[in-house]
């Protein structure tokens, strides 16, 4: 059984889907998990559903697209913990179309949150971590940051940007106590998916053509990334840096 006794976590965009599974999966491994969201609302429900299970956890407001939300928040982990020892940053947002059918404002809203959120929440919780000599950085990107995807051209931008970000990173404080990796789901059933099927005219059509790209024919579960996320966080995965690790359903292994 892996174990997050004694560590603290913090995971961004956790009131929904994968980060709030990770946050629960985390604070069932005895982590203490900071649940940070822009959506208050969702946050917090993450983490009573958490402490009604016995488990530790406090709600931090952060829109990670707001550099100053970013310092704040670090303030508010080191002041209360004194450290952070996991940084998971899954906020990420979606978008439908292919190039003709995305403006440049969409590229540069899907950007502002899932590179240059990533950038900002990085960048207050890394001096920390450097002083502390120790810390764990897990990334969201996507099977869509390692091989391209139609009608996601904005998306794959960005994903591909989180990987580059993950494995340089990783290279830059490899000797000084610090990994970094990056997970690369394909489809997951959570309200991120359902929001991309209401952008199709046959959400029904859409939703099978979106399962059957996995070679297993469904979509994951929240569940399966989360626990995917615990090896990486845990001591038994020391030798894992920089990697992309592809939670795929067999999507990349071929067609
Ligand atoms: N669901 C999938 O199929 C899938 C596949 C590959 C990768 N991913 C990635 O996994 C991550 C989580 O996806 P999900 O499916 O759980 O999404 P979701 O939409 O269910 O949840 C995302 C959460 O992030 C929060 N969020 C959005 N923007 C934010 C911001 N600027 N600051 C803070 N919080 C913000 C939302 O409020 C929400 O609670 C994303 O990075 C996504 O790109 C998802």
């Amino acid at each position: 059984m892996f174990s997050l006794q004694n560590k603290i976590t913090l995971v961004t965009g956790a009131g929904s889907g994968i980060g709030a599974a990770i946050a629960e999966v985390f604070a069932q491994a005895k982590a203490y998990v900071f649940v940070s969201d822009r959506d208050e609302k969702s946050g917090r429900e993450t983490v009573a559903r958490i402490t009604d299970q016995q488990g530790q956890a406090e709600f931090v407001a952060l829109d990670v697209a707001n550099e100053d939300h970013c310092q704040q928040a670090a303030q508010q982990v080191y002041r209360s913990k004194l450290r952070l020892d996991i940084l998971v940053n899954n906020a990420g947002i979606g978008h439908v179309g292919t190039m003709m059918q995305t403006r440049g404002e969409d590229l540069d809203r899907l950007y502002a949150v899932n590179v240059r959120g990533i950038f900002n929440v990085t960048k207050a919780f890394l001096p920390g971590m450097l002083m502390q000599k120790s810390g764990n950085i897990i990334n969201l990107a996507s099977i869509g940051g390692v091989v391209g995807v139609r009608d996601r051209l904005a998306y794959c931008t960005t994903k591909f940007a989180v990987v580059g970000l993950t494995k340089s990173l990783a290279l830059d404080h490899a000797r000084e106590g610090i990994r970094v990796n990056c997970i690369c789901p394909g489809r997951v059933e959570t309200p991120f998916v359902a929001a991309r099927l209401k952008e199709y005219p046959d959400p029904e059509k859409a939703y099978q053509d979106m399962a059957s790209t996995q070679a297993l024919g469904r979509m994951g579960k929240p569940d399966e990334i989360a626990h995917a996320a615990l090896y990486l966080a845990c001591d038994e995965s020391a030798f894992i840096t920089g990697t992309a690790f592809l939670i795929d359903g067999g999507w990349s292994a071929g067609k």
